[in-house]
Parts: C-alpha cells; sequence; structure tokens
C-alpha cells in the first residue's frame, strides 16, 4: 500500500444505518446526528500507516486527536509536529495516564495489538485496531464481552466491505446474477515489506498482513467459512530489513488457503511475501482481477485490490461480453477505517465492518496454520451476521 499519498474524502453513509443498539452501546458519545461531537483520538504507533491514518484523522469532522504515542518517541513526535497533535507519550501507560481520550487507534506491529488493545478497553477506551484484533479467536472473543460490559465498542481492519464496489458484488450475489455460485478465488501479493521485521516475525507472515483483505472480502460475499485446509511455506528464509538488518524469517510467506463456506461453495486464497508485482506496494495501477467469483450463469472479477477497488466485470448468460461496472469508489479509502469509527461514535451510524467479522477472519488464519502444520482440515467455530449488507 502506498501510505505516502493521504486521500482526504470519507465514505458516503447512505447505505448505513442508525442502530438503537450501537447508539445504546456508544453511551454518552452519542448526539444527534445533525450536531456531531469530535472524539477525544489517542493514536499509538506512529511508523508507516500512521501516515496513511493521521491525514485522515485529522481532517474528519468527528475526530480529535488529543495524543500520539510509540515506542519509539521521536517518531511520536515527528507525526504530532506534522499534523499538530498537542501530546505525546513513548508507552501506553504514559498515554492512558496522560490527557484524557475515548477512542484508542492502535497501527503498531500486529503482535502487540492483543497487549495494547487489552489495555485500551480495560481503561474504557473505544478501540479501533489494525489487524489483527487479537492473536486467538478465544481472546478476541473475551475483548468482545470486556467491551460489552464496559460499554465501549471494538473495531478491526479491513474494511473492505465498506466499499461500493463490494456492495456491487454483493447485490449481485443476492439478485442471483451469478446463477448457482461455485467458486472464488483471490490473491494478494508483493515482494514483502522492508522497513519493519514484525513482518516476518511469530504471528506475523503473509496472512495476516495480505491474505487479511481477501478473508475479509470472500467471507463477506460468500458468507461465514465452515472449514479450512491449507498449506503454507517460507520461500525466503533470511531478509534484510531496516530496523533490525539481517533476520530469520520465522512465519510463512507463501500461504494457499482452501474455504468452505458450506451449500457447495469453495473459495481460495493466496497470498505472499514473494510475488514479483510491477505495482510494488502502489494498488492504484494493480488491474487484473485480484477477486473472481464463478457460478453456474455467471462470473465477476474485481479490478484491483480489494483494497483499493478500481471497478467490477460481469458476464452472465444473458450477457456474456464482459462489463465493466462501479467504477466510482464513492469516497471509500481503505485507510479511513478509525474516521468511519468515530463518525460512528459521534452519529450512532453503524458500520457494515463488524468485529465478529474480524474474529471470524482471526479463526481462518489460525485454522490455516493449524491445517498447514497437522495436514488436516480444520473445522471453525465462529460465524457472523451475514449477509453484509
Ligand atoms: N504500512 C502499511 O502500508 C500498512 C497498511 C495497512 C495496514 N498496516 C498495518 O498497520 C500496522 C502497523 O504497520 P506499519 O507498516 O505502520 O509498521 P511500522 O513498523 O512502520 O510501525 C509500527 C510502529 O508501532 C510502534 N510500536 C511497536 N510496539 C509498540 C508499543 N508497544 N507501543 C507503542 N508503539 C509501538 C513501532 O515503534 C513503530 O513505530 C500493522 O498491523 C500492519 O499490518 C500497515
Amino acid at each position: 500500500m502506498n501510505t505516502a499519498a493521504p486521500v482526504l474524502s470519507r465514505r458516503d453513509f447512505t447505505k448505513t444505518t442508525l442502530l438503537a443498539g450501537a447508539a445504546a452501546a456508544a453511551g454518552p458519545l452519542v448526539q444527534a446526528a445533525d450536531s456531531p461531537r469530535r472524539i477525544r483520538t489517542g493514536v499509538i504507533g506512529c511508523g508507516s500507516v500512521s501516515n496513511a491514518y493521521l491525514p485522515v484523522l485529522t481532517k474528519s469532522p468527528f475526530v480529535e486527536v488529543v495524543s500520539l504515542c510509540d515506542i519509539k518517541p521521536e517518531r511520536a513526535k515527528r507525526q504530532a509536529e506534522r499534523f499538530k497533535v498537542a501530546n505525546t507519550y513513548p508507552n501506553i501507560d504514559a498515554m492512558l495516564k496522560g490527557v484524557p481520550f475515548d477512542f484508542l487507534v492502535v497501527l503498531t506491529d500486529m503482535q502487540v495489538h492483543e497487549e495494547i488493545n487489552r489495555r485500551g478497553i480495560q481503561a474504557g477506551k473505544h478501540v479501533w485496531s489494525e489487524k489483527p484484533i487479537a492473536n486467538t479467536l478465544a481472546v478476541g472473543q473475551e475483548f468482545l464481552r470486556m467491551a460489552r460490559a464496559k460499554g465501549v465498542r471494538l473495531w478491526g481492519a479491513p474494511i473492505t466491505v465498506q466499499s461500493p464496489q463490494f456492495a456491487f458484488m454483493a447485490r449481485q450475489l443476492q439478485a442471483g446474477a451469478l446463477g448457482r455460485v461455485a467458486a472464488a478465488h483471490a490473491f494478494y501479493g508483493h515482494e514483502g515489506p522492508s522497513w519493519s521485521a514484525f513482518f516476518y516475525e511469530k504471528l506475523g507472515g503473509s496472512m495476516p498482513d495480505l491474505a487479511v483483505y481477501n478473508f475479509t472480502s470472500l467471507t463477506g460475499l460468500l458468507g461465514p467459512v465452515k472449514r479450512v485446509t491449507a498449506m503454507l511455506s517460507i520461500v525466503t528464509p533470511e531478509r534484510t530489513v531496516d530496523d533490525k538488518g539481517r533476520i530469520k524469517v520465522a512465519e510463512e510467506d507463501n500461504a494457499m488457503v482452501l474455504m468452505d463456506h458450506g451449500n457447495g461453495v469453495i473459495s481460495h486464497v493466496q497470498s505472499g511475501f514473494n510475488y514479483f508485482n510491477p505495482h510494488g506496494h502502489e494498488g492504484r495501477n494493480e488491474t487484473r482481477h485480484t477477486i473472481q467469483v464463478i457460478g453456474s450463469k455467471g462470473y465477476m472479477g474485481l479490478v484491483g485490490y480489494d483494497w483499493e477497488p478500481l471497478g467490477v466485470d460481469l458476464a452472465t448468460m444473458d450477457q456474456p461480453a464482459l462489463k465493466r461496472h462501479q467504477t466510482d469508489a464513492q469516497g471509500y479509502i481503505w485507510q479511513q477505517g478509525a474516521a468511519l469509527a468515530a463518525e460512528c461514535l459521534a452519529t450512532g451510524k453503524e458500520l457494515l465492518v463488524t468485529p465478529e467479522q474480524a474474529l471470524h477472519v482471526l479463526e481462518i488464519i489460525t485454522a490455516a496454520r493449524e491445517s498447514a502444520a497437522t495436514g488436516r482440515r480444520v473445522d471453525l467455530q465462529s460465524t457472523f451476521k451475514w449477509p453484509v449488507v
């Protein structure tokens, strides 16, 4: 992803609904939709992805960024200067004791989200977490119970189900445009991040970093997964990264995951850090169909990546020539999730993104690891409300 180019527009909420349950959970922060208040927000983790989040958060009418935190304090200070944020802290303890805030946005290394999200919820903060929310389904479900008990909300990236292209595809499937849906395939890969070791350390890997987008899109389109079979490998055993130099790769950098959605529908996701890609981390120039859905009477291909989709090509028995639809992003950008969550807290407008789906996707990842380690098919326990509309 290109974190250097902030895009400032905001998702059009026309297809979202005002849910009384959300208003109740968000408690005193909810006001009438015509007089939104700014949600006092603290951001932890001021590395690469903060370059994409902070321009959106600091421009949102629903957000007041009051503090930044990073264990590399110079990073928090640099971003505070750049984005005019008054307070910086060198760790979560100092941040929680510092200037008050209501909403914690977690952009740290993947491995520490669990620990930081727990601290945030315990302290009574609403939490937006980059992926994953936790390291296991059990802990993630514990977080949901804790959040309910505290009257706070919890969300996690990615937000691919918020895009108008996802909505178009979901509508076609619900309307039966593809006939009897049989199969789907999705892929996301590049040559791997070069800046931080955590992507390659235990609990890192291409699945929680890249395949997570495709898992979110495909479960959103085809429904929760019943069982998973996977093969995983490490193609490049050693790498050089900016923060730690030469490192050993401890988690998969090549993943092939088969998912059974029930009713005969089978999908496949592949991800990796060894994929030659002429466009690198840049999404806008990717024009292949990275998601393909095939049924008895039609075919649908998502143009570009699901996190930065460019359109949907559709062919059906009635109209067999591929026709392109939904080329307008309508304000959707992948890095707006935390700003949308703040809007939800301020106005009560619900997101299509749910923590239940994020935890289901997490369970797909842990099940894929178990399947690869044991050579067996692994049944899943979790589910989420579907269809996502
Ligand atoms: N970089 C991207 O383009 C991108 C895009 C989408 C999602 N993400 C996700 O965002 C997260 C962060 O990725 P990144 O690329 O920004 O990594 P990064 O290494 O550039 O930044 C992570 C930052 O978190 C800080 N940090 C680590 N542990 C901390 C702690 N305990 N307390 C406070 N700060 C701590 C680090 O010092 C670092 O500055 C990951 O979950 C990643 O998957 C990244």
